[in-house]
């Protein structure tokens, strides 16, 4: 919390730009009294070195303030902190999720759109390569930041991307217009396990996409993620190709998992499955899986999972 203070405060920009600043420069607009104190705390946490009444952020606090660092920590502090904040009572039963307590859509694409774009762009680029698809769907596009990243690599490409979030497609919309991707970006809400709700638009897309999306239906059971990968082989032709990223939970803590877990539990979705999982779920429905793409990377640990209706291949 104290970093995206420090970082919405603007006080990060001004010592990135000085490298070294003194606390009247980082403090501009602060109240001295909290802000020195606020200074004195990152310095104790390690974030901050100081030296004759300077600040510069220390090895440590580069790694904590990087793009990824903050994205990550904004997907549970923003995005999920009206979940956790209300824990006691979605455990006592005090309030529902869904009704009384919801995760804040907005922030929720954008921070997730910041760890796709900057960890998983180049791999899914890397999967389409040779299938060079005219128009891709994104189901779950978040606040688009995959799409506009593709459609920079590919200056022919057109896409469409539906979320179920307002924040989450106005977010996108407004990306996308600052790309200057109008007539080649179409966002829209839309429920990407209801095809009957998808814009008509999503019917030309020769390559579908969907990155940490699919697994929330789990909590509807098995049978539904099959039946929807089912729908998706229905409509995948020759040489279409279903390009599904979905984050691993290993349980072994090391990219977070317990929060990542608990966000979960709490918010009534499915639970992330690993790659095994994943397989298995494949083998049940129409679709085959021809390759598994991953990278090491920080944040939920995706793996990519190529697939394509059984025989159109
Ligand atoms: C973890 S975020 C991933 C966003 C984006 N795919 C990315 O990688 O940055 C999950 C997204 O799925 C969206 N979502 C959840 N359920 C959905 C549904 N039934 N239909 C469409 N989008 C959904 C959420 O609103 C959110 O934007």
């Amino acid at each position: 919390m104290a970093i995206r203070a420090f970082a919405e405060s603007g006080g990060l920009d001004r010592l990135r730009a000085k490298g070294w600043a003194s606390a009247e420069e980082l403090l501009d607009g602060a109240s001295a009294e909290v802000g020195r104190g606020f200074l004195t705390y990152l310095r104790v946490s390690g974030v901050l070195d100081e030296w004759d009444g300077r600040f510069r952020l220390t090895p440590r606090g580069t790694l904590l303030t990087s793009e990824i660092s903050l994205a990550r920590v904004g997907f549970y502090v923003e995005a999920y902190g009206p979940v956790t904040r209300r824990m006691g009572d979605l455990l006592t039963g005090r309030a529902t999720y869904g009704q009384d307590v919801v995760r804040a859509g907005g922030p929720l694409s954008r921070h997730s759109g910041a760890v796709t774009a900057v960890s998983y762009v180049g791999l899914v680029a890397e999967a389409l390569a040779g299938r060079q698809p005219r128009s891709v769907l994104d189901l779950g596009c978040g606040d688009g930041s995959l799409l506009i990243r593709l459609c920079a690599l590919h200056p022919e490409l057109s896409v469409v991307g539906i979320d179920i979030s307002p924040d989450a497609v106005e977010a996108a919309r407004s990306n996308s217009r600052q790309a200057g991707l109008e007539g080649r970006a179409v966002f829209e809400v839309a429920d990407a396990f209801s095809p009957d709700t998808w814009p008509r638009s999503a019917s030309d897309a020769d390559a579908v996409i969907g990155v940490g999306v699919l697994h929330e239906l789990f909590r509807d059971g098995e049978d539904a993620v099959i039946a929807i990968l089912d729908r998706l082989a229905e409509t995948l032709t020759d040489g279409q190709v279903f390009l599904l990223g979905e984050p691993e939970l290993r349980y072994d803590n090391r990219a977070n998992d317990s929060d990542f877990f608990l966000v979960h539990v709490l918010t009534n979705q499915g639970t992330p499955r690993d790659r095994t999982a994943w397989l298995n779920v494949f083998r049940k429905s129409r679709l085959t899986c021809e390759r598994v793409f991953t990278n090491a990377v920080a944040g939920p640990r995706t793996c990519f999972y190529e697939l394509s209706a059984r025989g159109a291949a």
